[in-house]
């Protein structure tokens, strides 16, 4: 059967991408930012993950106003990176896995969750920084991607608790998925910022510092902290946050499973464009 071997959760900065594409990555500003990638390649490198099933949210690149799923799994063969005003980015496209992307469907919205079939989808920087920072700069990425897109953009957002609860229903279909691969399920976006109004430009360092250690420690108590409190604490676009209680829901110890999870790899670091960028990586122990 499949098995979740760990969870990893990043920000997905723009920026970040667009330092990449532009060589830009050893300046001043940006080497700091990359080297707390550096643990992180190395190790995704050595895992070899089947699958990596991956929590994000588009920017009105592929779903706009005029369609607002709510979850959105892509079930495709494969998915072109979209163009967000500059072109497409310069990376690979991303290569999925129908097969258990349709039993994931078939088991989670049997489940009770409402999700959308996707089976055309461009994907955004929420989906390509992530593995960008994961993986450098390859010639193509390292396994099938599962994009899986929660809408984060245009409220009403889902709750952190929906998305807990949603982490634990993807864990069953992937467990019962009758192959033998190895699936990492990542969680992406956050931490705290906020683009527009009169508050652009918050970070709140004491709120990602807290986030973090209880999403480690206490993912129950963290899920059911209400919308307002993201907001308010970490800015408009913090919300997109909830997308890794997706991710952390999914872990052994939450689910019946025993210990906690071995905390791999903490990173946190302000600047990077107007957000907070923190990565954590978890492992089932
Ligand atoms: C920025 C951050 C985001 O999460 C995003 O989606 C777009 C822009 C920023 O830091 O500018
Ligand atoms: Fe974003």
């Amino acid at each position: 059967m499949a098995r979740i071997s760990a969870s990893v959760y990043t920000s997905h900065v723009p920026a970040v991408g667009a330092a990449l594409d532009l060589g830009k990555t050893a300046e001043p500003y940006w080497q700091p930012v990359f080297a707390g990638y550096d643990f992180s390649k190395q190790w995704l490198k050595e895992q070899k993950p089947d699958v990596i099933f991956l929590v994000y949210n588009d920017h009105a690149n592929a779903f706009s106003l005029d369609l607002i799923p709510t979850f959105a799994i892509g079930t495709a063969a494969e998915f072109a990176v979209a163009d967000e005003g500059w072109g497409p980015r310069p990376v690979p496209k991303v290569i999925g896995h129908p097969k258990l992307a349709g039993h994931i469907a078939q088991s989670v919205i049997q489940d009770d969750f409402d999700l959308t079939i996707v089976n055309k989808m461009d994907i955004d920087h929420g989906l390509t920084v992530p593995l960008s920072l994961m993986c450098g700069q390859p010639q193509a990425w390292p396994c099938p991607v599962i994009p899986f897109a929660v809408n984060v953009v245009q409220y009403p957002a889902p709750s952190g608790r929906r998305c807990y609860m949603l982490g634990k229903a993807i864990r069953k279909a992937i467990l019962s998925y009758d192959e033998p691969l190895n699936v990492q399920i990542w969680g992406t976006g956050g931490m705290s910022h906020q683009l527009q109004g009169p508050r652009a430009g918050l970070i709140n360092k004491e709120f990602d510092t807290n986030f973090l250690d209880r999403l480690i420690a206490d993912p129950e108590g963290l899920s059911k902290m209400p919308h307002i409190d993201y907001v308010r604490e970490a800015g408009s676009e913090g919300i997109e946050l909830v997308m890794w209680l997706i991710a952390r829901g999914a872990m052994n110890d939450v689910n019946g499973g025993g210990n906690k999870p071995k905390v791999l790899h903490r990173f946190y670091h302000v600047p990077a464009s107007n957000t907070a960028v923190g990565h954590l990586i978890l492992e089932n122990n």
